[in-house]
């Protein structure tokens, strides 16, 4: 990477290891078997899990918003860890905001907001005093202090609780304190894990709605559990499994590369059997079907339309289209019903959702590894 690109990355990690005592490596490339944190597998053999995180290589832009995905145990908080610096990584290299974590701490610290997955509160303060405390620690300045800490208050709505102990409040307003001192300061980089657990409905609205308020400004990574959350919010999408990064794009990106064909959903006026005898004809047609629950009959439209051609007085039919690998069907599609006069009402393609694209990188397939002697496969997949 050179020039531009570099300066504008904001956060650049290669090769970020971290091995737990107990865990080791898992064999690029190979799936692993699932096993429960912490237990042994009954192989005799040492726990196979990845603990820890292996080989992590990505990059963010400034101003850009990455989600981290990834079952229970895949290495989220390990790696937003290391980026803040709490813990030192066991082979790798992290950059935030142009300083390495390791060798500039004190400078890449200073630029970076973040809220832990327990965020570090003192019971005995009030959130006044808690907020104060941490805008002092964080060297915001004397003289704009109050209206810092008044405009993060307003952010994350903590208003009806400024005075109380943080030990009495409930768990959604321990969270809001929390993410209130990762914003104290305006940090460049805002680094949030989970940030919406424990939150109420109304409160998850807003606090979705604010984060996505600071991208453009900020460069933010936030891990979540929840599917929807991370499109709504992020520009890309890191999924994690065990320790490893399976897939970095954006959520239409991911789906676009792991649908190994096109799929669309049309909806086509004209005479039943003329319109199919077009599709089946069509070159780079995989497969086709009436769509579910749209019977041939539905939207009949009688006479409507100007011409007198017999397809534009045809039902509108509704089918389910496949294309061969590599082929994008919408185009010749297009021109051919065009040409036969049958006109395409409705054409959209059926994409993968994020659901679908977590569960496929990060299902496990019931296959263990041998004793290590067996080449790696075709494992998590790579997109
Ligand atoms: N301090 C530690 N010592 C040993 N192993 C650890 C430690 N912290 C985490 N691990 C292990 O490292 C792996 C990754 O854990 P991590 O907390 O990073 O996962 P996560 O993706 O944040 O999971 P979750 O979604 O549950 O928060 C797990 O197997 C976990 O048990
Ligand atoms: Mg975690």
């Amino acid at each position: 990477m050179v020039g531009d690109d570099t300066h504008n990355l904001t956060i650049e990690v290669h090769n970020l290891t971290k091995v737990y005592v107990g865990g080791r490596p898992p064999a690029p490339g190979l799936r692993q078997k699932a096993v429960p944190d912490g237990e042994e597998p009954h192989t005799g053999r040492p726990a196979a899990a990845a603990r820890g995180i292996y080989d992590l290589t990505f990059s963010v832009q400034k101003g850009e918003i990455l989600g981290f995905l990834g079952p229970n145990g895949a290495g989220k908080t390990t790696t937003m860890r290391i980026l803040t610096g709490y813990m030192p990584p066991t082979s790798g290299t992290a950059r935030v905001a142009g300083f390495d974590i390791f060798e500039q701490p004190a400078e890449a610290k200073r630029r970076i907001g973040y809220l832990p997955e327990i965020p570090p509160l003192y019971p005995e303060m009030t959130v006044k005093a808690q907020l104060s405390f941490v805008a002092d620690l964080k060297g915001v300045p004397r003289a704009s202090r109050k209206a810092a800490i008044a405009r993060v208050v307003e952010a994350t709505n903590l208003g009806p609780v400024y005075n109380r102990l943080v030990k009495n409040l409930s768990r959604g307003y321990k969270q809001r304190v929390g993410l209130a001192q990762a914003l104290l300061g305006d940090p460049e980089v805002l680094i949030l894990d989970e940030p919406t657990v424990g939150l109420d409905p109304k409160q998850i609205i807003e606090i979705r709605q604010l984060i996505r308020s600071l991208g453009g400004k900020h460069t933010v990574i936030l891990s979540s559990h929840i599917l929807p959350e991370v499109s709504m919010v992020c520009e890309r999408v890191a999924i994690i499994n065990h320790g490893r990064l399976v897939g970095m794009d954006t959520p239409e990106g991911l789906a676009r590369k792991l649908s190994h064909s096109q799929q669309l959903l049309v909806a086509i006026k004209g005479p039943q059997a003329q319109v199919e005898a077009q599709i089946a004809s069509l070159p780079g047609m995989a497969s086709w079907r009436p769509a579910e629950g749209e019977g041939a009959a539905q939207g009949a439209t009688g006479a409507a339309g100007a011409g007198s051609r017999p397809a534009q007085t045809g039902p509108v039919l509704r089918y389910h289209l496949e294309a061969q690998p590599d082929v994008d069907l919408r185009e010749p599609l297009f021109f051919q019903m065009a040409r036969a006069g049958y006109p395409i009402l409705e054409m959209r393609q059926v994409s993968l959702s994020l659901e679908d694209v977590f569960l496929q990188l990060t299902t496990e397939e019931n296959t263990e590894p041998g004793d290590g002697q067996e080449g790696p496969k075709e494992g998590a997949q790579h997109v």
